[in-house]
């Protein structure tokens, strides 16, 4: 959700920047810009859509500084006028923004609603920086002090020395280089081995020799990161989407896992539960249904209470939470604004926190006692898939860190070559096209994996579908099976098997056309996908999720959908 890069250094070709960018279009956007200093004047060049149109724009243009930005509409529609950079009334600044200005309405207020052309709440920035008086480095301290809310920002003003960066709640990194310096919303695109992290309320002042940081008004020293940021390489390989590869990585992505884990007891140990009293799992998306499952684990195999909370829910519902509580934030980006929010309500609260996540240097990793890698390698679909495979993993593990925690490993270990490689067959994928709308039903973990299922179907193929627990068809959604409507049924729990098949026959006598997934070769007269059993059931979740992951990806492609980049999602959402 929104990406920002900015270079200073060299004359350079605008275009490396904007190369740059590219790297981060994964993350979604609507519209891109770029601005920089030419003959002691501000440009700014923008366009709706992708970042290619900019760069046909800009043509061989070169410049010695500038700012990049892609854009995700959240104030205002997406327009060339609201995209970034954004212009100061005066046209003595530009800013780009990721994040939301939370008392922007009051700030318009008090610099003059009529000296704003925008809808964005981002113009309060470049506004305020040219309201304000003094040089250029007081203002924007002064400027950043008086801003609430989320933001990671680049400011450029006419003066072509500097480039000017302020931070809170939104990543912000900067590498320097031996031609320039790079600075990016995420670390994914800068190539370099080392690199500053700006903490929240940090101001920096960069050209090419040297950076100043500020904080309160003075001068401070940050240290340099290494960046072990390691991820293989991105390009596609022999596959269309990356979706589709990144499915077939998960077998590699559980391996990594089981050889760090197996490595070193840092991560998981006894002493991770000492004195915990309950533990609260929480997430977005896809990474909540991996909470869903954690907790039935941790629940189970450590008896502990343990639930699971959606995340943007968490800080309004009161949970219980003080010092013998265990929050585990769950995010694939650690970035995701919800599960940022929960995670500091839970510091304020003095529990325990575990960040389970992709980005080592994230947010959500900062913020954790102890953080625990899903060592995925990057994930750039937009859909969630080895990253979900790879939280479940390490969420196992975490539920035997007192018991057992070798022989899960090994558990896990031997899953690695039991995931269905097969195509989807050509018949499932028409049947879901065809339907009306798909519910998916599982109990208990197979329950959490159908929800997990209908998420994918709907992000990526844009069909209405739905996940259920099995026992609670008959309490009101029934009504809803009649010809023409797909249920998809999971069933790994040989316990409830039975409970699951009583579902099916209902919705069959209703006129549903059924899907089972399922690793029981005995369940026969149904369309079916046959799966591999793991040595301890709750790793069926793993197994039978792979090939829903699959047939989302499929109906997608049979669409003519790109399932890399759904409509209006961003793979990391930073806002709340
Ligand atoms: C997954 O397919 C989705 N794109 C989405 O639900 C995602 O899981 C959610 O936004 C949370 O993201 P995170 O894991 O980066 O925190």
């Amino acid at each position: 959700m929104c990406g920002i890069v900015g270079y200073i250094g060299s004359k350079t070709d605008i275009k490396n920047a904007l190369e740059t960018l590219k790297k981060l279009e994964y993350r979604g956007y609507d519209s891109a810009g770029v601005a920089f200093v030419k003959r002691g004047k501000i440009q700014c060049f923008k366009r709706v859509g992708q970042i290619n149109n900019l760069i046909e724009t800009i043509g061989k243009k070169s410049a010695k500084i500038c700012i990049c930005h892609t854009r995700w509409a959240t104030h205002g529609k997406a327009t060339e006028e609201n995209a970034h950079p954004i212009m100061s009334y005066n046209n003595n600044f530009s800013v780009v923004h990721n994040g939301i200005i939370e008392n922007y309405k009051y700030l318009k207020a008090k610099i003059g609603a009529e000296k704003f052309s925008t809808s964005t709440d981002t113009e309060v920035i470049c506004n305020l920086l040219e309201y304000l008086k003094g040089d250029t480095i007081s203002r924007v301290i002064e400027c950043e002090s008086l801003l609430e809310g989320s933001y990671a920002s680049l400011i450029i003003d006419k003066c072509n020395k500097y480039i000017y960066a302020i931070k809170n709640k939104s990543p912000m990194y900067i590498a320097c280089g031996k031609k320039g310096t790079t600075i990016a919303s995420d670390i994914s695109c800068l190539n370099a081995e080392y690199f500053y992290n700006l903490p929240d309320h940090t101001v920096a002042k960069i050209n090419k020799k040297e950076i100043t940081f500020y904080s309160n008004g003075n001068i401070i020293d940050l240290p340099l990161c290494k960046n072990i940021h390691n991820f293989e390489s991105n390009d596609l390989g022999q596959y269309k989407t990356y979706m589709q590869k990144e499915i077939a990585e998960t077998n590699k992505t559980i391996s990594n896992i089981v050889e760090l884990y197996s490595s070193s007891n840092n991560y998981i140990n006894e002493n991770i539960f000492k004195g915990i009293k309950n533990v609260i799992l929480t997430g977005c998306g896809t990474a909540y249904h991996a909470c869903c499952l954690g907790a039935n684990w941790i629940q189970k195999n450590l008896k502990i209470p343990a639930s699971a909370y959606i995340a943007s829910e968490l800080r309004y519902s009161e949970p219980i939470l003080d010092d013998s509580s265990l929050m585990v934030l769950v995010s694939q980006s650690g970035e995701t604004a919800d599960t940022l929010a929960a995670g500091e309500l839970a510091k304020d609260k003095g529990c325990r926190i575990i960040t389970i996540t992709n980005v080592g240097y994230s947010t959500l990793a900062n913020l954790a006692d102890v953080c625990l890698p899903l060592c995925a390698g990057a994930e750039i679909a937009v859909a969630s898939t080895k990253a979900y495979a790879a939280m479940l993993a390490v969420l196992y593990l975490l539920s035997h860190a007192t018991s057992g925690f070798i022989k899960s490993l090994q558990n896990l270990k031997e899953i690695c070559q039991k995931f269905n490689s097969d195509n989807i067959s050509k018949d499932i994928v028409k049947k879901v096209i065809n339907s009306k709308r798909v519910f998916f039903i599982g109990r208990l973990d197979d329950g959490v994996t159908a929800s997990e299922g209908a998420l994918k179907l709907k992000e990526i193929a844009y069909i209405d579908a739905c996940g259920y627990f099995a026992g609670e068809l008959k309490h009101g959604t029934i009504a809803l099976i009649e010809n023409d409507v797909v249920v998809i049924a999971i069933i790994t729990n040989p316990n409830l098997k039975q409970k699951t098949l009583n579902a099916v026959e209902e919705v069959v006598s209703r006129g549903a056309e059924v899907i089972i997934i399922t690793n029981d070769k005995s369940i026969t007269g149904y369309t079916t996908i046959f799966i591999d059993t793991a040595i301890d059931e709750e790793l069926n979740s793993l197994l039978s999720v792979y090939p829903l992951q699959k047939l989302a990806c499929e109906v997608s492609l049979s669409l003519g959908f790109n399932p890399d980049k759904p409509r209006n999602l961003a793979k990391s959402v930073t806002v709340e």
